[in-house]
């Protein structure tokens, strides 16, 4: 939005939420709110202050009458409280005597891709605000809001200047030959390999101030590449704490590098999928932020992930770049990278570990693709793709390097490539372990997102999926933890689990921490100071999806654990399918005591589809017993929990 702002003439800034500073607020002349809902229709970690601001009883009437406003929402209408913080924010600024220059945005996550639903937005919003502040006329479908423009510049970081500036030249000599073709945004160098990119680093970071002086670079180099004559680079991602890159997500102060002891196949058959148990030892790890690493039962696990090296070769080839050079990213007006990538990196690095490479491409994407295209036909080709959403269930899997592939005549640079893919993002794993039972040892389930065209030949696998499924015990990966809304009651209040697939992972977290506070003596069921404890668990097949089956048997009260029912739905066991709701409803006398006579609390964990069934039938049990509550109370005042994803 920034560069579609400044494309026009707008002078805008964008600003984190929780970065910015609210008493500059009333100095505001127009603001366009990006906003997504988390938890039970709350704001992001990053909005929260800025919200309570907005709903404080301090505010006044007509505070924000200056300010001209729009706001575009990120939600999933799964949820009960579909897009609240959208709404919330729309109505609140309206209150405040804010001018909204155009009707709410809706993203919705559960509908194709959300980031062409904001540029459906965008669309509509850009003429309204030419018009309104430069008095120019732009039409929606105008080729001004179409084209792309290149605003990042790629310096390969040299030892030797004169080398720089011969290959700079001969480079530019090719392309000046190469007829047609578009200017090449990256101006190369080559890089001698021999010295450890980490250890260059960190030395840039302790000596060098951004921006640095080529002098000082080349001094730190060559004393690097004195001392370290053999080293070649590893492919690590950049600790956060050796260079800074531009933009710092608050989760990289609290990476650490784990390794893992345990990674196995829980499913009994893995012919129609695979879901992988993983565990990671965090004996006496720190973060980077210095702090002891620990964790607790049923917290969440972000897992940094790493892409394919083979797709990482290819586009190496594809972009002409060679993976050991080292570059530095600038943007070309001097203004800081408003991105999470480090201002110096090696090529291999970078499209390892930090671009989206794998995602479904964004309908920009395939844009400014068929600007590159140099053949007319894949131009055209491209240029209906872009027009369309991309179906995730058509043969071919269409991402930056599959479409690299099939369209050949494609001559992106690197330089477009940063600025077009996604970052690459964290993927979150409910934590499968109790920290009570297994202190120093983190497990996770993690499901493998892969479509199958037949059985053999795999057309799409995810990105972590991938990286797990390459990896083995003693691999290191860059892991950190987030505090979930899962958290046990104390012992005498009963617990109703309901999880679907790896919906299972806090519920094994659970009744590991369960089993461990009966074993250890601290609680009895005989004596009544351990409450009832419910497991409602679906799968698809007894025989195939059923993971960890022994275990969940062996913490039955009956086999000396804390489980007092366990429930199993298997859907395609017999020929009329059965889902955890059907088991809820089936034993709704039971469980309407436990919620409303014994105070019962409910945490369910998958899919958003089965979370909403789930609350619908919950719904139903309570209704059906003549008693009026809102499950909507319940989520609110956390007497029902979910995490859904
Ligand atoms: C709070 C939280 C907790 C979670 N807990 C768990 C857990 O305990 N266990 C678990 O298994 N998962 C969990 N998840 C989900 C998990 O974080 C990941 O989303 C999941 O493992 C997939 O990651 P991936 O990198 O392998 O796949 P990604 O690369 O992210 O792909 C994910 C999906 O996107 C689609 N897709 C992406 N790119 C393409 C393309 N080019 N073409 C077609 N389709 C595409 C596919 O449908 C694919 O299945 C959790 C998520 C959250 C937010
Ligand atoms: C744990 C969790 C809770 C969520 N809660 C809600 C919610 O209450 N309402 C809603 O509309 N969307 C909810 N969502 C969906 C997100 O808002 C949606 O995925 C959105 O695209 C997130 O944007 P982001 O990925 O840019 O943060 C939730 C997602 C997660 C993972």
């Amino acid at each position: 939005m920034s560069k579609e702002a400044k494309k026009f003439g707008f002078k805008a800034t964008v600003v984190d939420l929780e970065d910015y500073d609210l008493s500059e607020i009333t100095n505001e002349k127009l603001v366009i709110f990006l906003v997504a809902t988390y938890g039970e229709g709350e704001p992001t970690d990053n909005a929260q202050e800025f919200y309570q601001w907005l709903i404080s009883d301090e505010r006044m009437e007509g505070e924000l009458q200056q300010i001209e406003f729009a706001v575009f929402g990120l939600g999933n209408s799964q949820y009960e409280f579909f897009n609240e913080m959208g709404k919330q924010f729309d109505y609140e600024l309206h209150k405040l005597g804010g001018h909204r220059l155009l009707d709410r945005g809706v993203g919705d996550d559960d509908k194709g891709s959300i980031e062409d639903q904001f540029n459906d937005w965008k669309q509509v919003l850009w003429p309204i605000l030419t018009m309104k502040y430069l008095g120019i006329s732009v039409d929606e479908s105008s080729a001004d809001l179409q084209t792309f423009v290149n605003s990042l510049q790629i310096f390969s970081v040299s030892t030797d200047q004169e080398e720089m500036m011969m290959t700079k030249k001969k480079e530019e000599e090719k392309h000046d030959n190469d007829e047609g073709k578009e200017k090449n945004n990256t101006q190369w160098a080559t890089f001698d390999r021999d010295y450890d990119t980490h250890w260059l680093y960190g030395q840039m970071a302790l000596r060098i101030h951004n921006p640095f002086s080529e002098a000082e670079l080349r001094s730190v180099v060559s004393e690097t590449k004195a001392k370290f004559k053999n080293c070649y680079a590893e492919d690590v991602r950049i600790n956060p704490n050796l260079l800074l890159p531009y933009r710092r997500h608050h989760w990289m102060e609290q990476v650490t590098k784990a390794l893992i002891t345990d990674i196995h196949e829980a499913r009994p058959r893995a012919d129609d999928g695979s879901t992988l148990h993983v565990e990671f030892d965090i004996t006496q790890l720190k973060s980077s932020n210095g702090l002891h690493f620990n964790y607790k039962t049923a917290d969440n696990l972000g897992i940094v992930p790493k892409n394919d090296l083979k797709a990482v070769q290819f586009l190496c080839q594809r972009l002409r770049a060679n993976p050991d050079d080292v570059i530095r990213i600038r943007n070309k007006n001097q203004e800081p990278l408003n991105i999470a990538i480090p201002s110096i990196v090696s090529i291999r690095n970078l499209l390892l570990w930090y671009l989206d490479i794998n995602g479904i491409p964004k309908r920009q994407t395939l844009q400014v693709m068929a600007q590159f295209a140099l053949d007319e036909r894949e131009k055209a080709q491209l240029q209906d793709m872009a027009s369309k959403t991309l179906a995730t269930d058509q043969p071919t899997i269409w991402n930056f390097v599959s479409l690299l592939r099939a369209f050949p005549s494609v001559a992106i640079d690197l330089a477009t490539t940063v600025e077009i893919l996604r970052p690459l993002q964290p993927r979150y794993y409910t934590i499968a372990s109790s920290n009570k039972a297994q202190p120093n040892r983190i497990a996770i389930t993690a499901k493998m997102e892969m479509q199958l065209a037949d059985s053999e030949d795999l057309t799409f696998i995810g990105v972590t999926s991938n990286y797990l499924r390459q990896s083995k015990v003693n691999d290191a990966m860059q892991i950190f933890v987030q505090p979930s809304s899962f958290r046990l009651p104390l012992p005498k209040i009963p617990v109703i689990m309901v999880g679907v697939g790896a919906g299972i992972a806090p519920f094994r977290g659970f009744l590991q921490e369960g089993n461990h506070l009966i074993s250890s003596g601290q609680y009895t069921i005989q004596e009544g100071t351990f409450a009832d404890w419910w497991l409602f668990f679906g799968c698809r097949y007894p025989d195939r999806d059923y993971v960890y089956k022994e275990f969940l048997e062996s913490s039955l009260h009956a086999n000396g654990g804390c489980l007092k029912q366990l429930k199993v739905a298997f859907s395609r066991e017999k020929s009329h399918k059965v889902y955890v709701q059907d088991l809820i409803k089936e034993n709704s006398d039971a469980l309407y005591d436990l919620l409303i006579n014994k105070n019962a609390q409910v945490f369910v964990c998958g899919q958003p589809a089965m979370g909403k069934a789930v609350r619908a039938v919950f719904q139903e049990v309570i209704d059906s017993h003549q008693k009026h509550v809102d499950i909507n109370t319940w989520l609110k005042s956390g007497k029902y929990v979910q995490e859904l994803w």
